[in-house]
């Protein structure tokens, strides 16, 4: 495995570390998929990492709705800004396959973009979020389902 939820990665608040541990995995996914190189396997799991991406997106801001974070809209404006950076990637890899600025694109820029993310992003929020006691509601945690599939 390459990308582990090191310590310094882990906000304290369950519900968000969990989902990051699941977004590492599948992340790790395309990495030996690229490593492999295989393109359909590429593709597939690059495109589960982006569903679960969504997925995660959306449950962080109704977290951050439902617990009035102050910081939801910055916060929810990098998620914005990052997927429409993955939705280019993804054009850009259905064009041109694995050539050398896509593998460049996934394996560096993309991961590099999820650690700062938590870091500057999650980490102020999942302590937010833990230092409320705030619950989830069985709807916003929806995200969870997909462990298992
Ligand atoms: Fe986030």
């Amino acid at each position: 495995m390459t990308f582990k939820l090191t310590s310094e990665l882990m906000s304290g608040f369950e519900e968000i570390d969990g989902q990051h541990r699941m977004l590492f995995q599948r992340l790790d996914g395309v990495m030996e998929a690229v490593k492999s190189d295989d393109l359909t396997a590429t593709k597939q799991a690059f495109q589960g990492l982006g569903d679960y991406l969504i997925a995660h997106f959306a449950a962080e801001e109704s977290f951050m709705a439902g617990a009035s974070y102050p910081e939801r809209s910055r916060h929810k404006s990098a998620h914005d800004l990052f997927m429409q950076d993955f939705a280019q990637l993804a054009r850009e890899l259905e064009a041109t396959g694995l050539s050398v600025p896509v593998l460049q694109w996934i394996t560096a820029r993309v991961p590099e973009w999820i650690k700062f993310h938590i870091q500057v992003n999650d980490l102020p929020l999942g302590r937010f979020l833990a230092s409320r006691r705030f619950r989830p509601d069985v709807e916003s945690r929806r995200v969870d389902k997909q462990r298992t599939s």
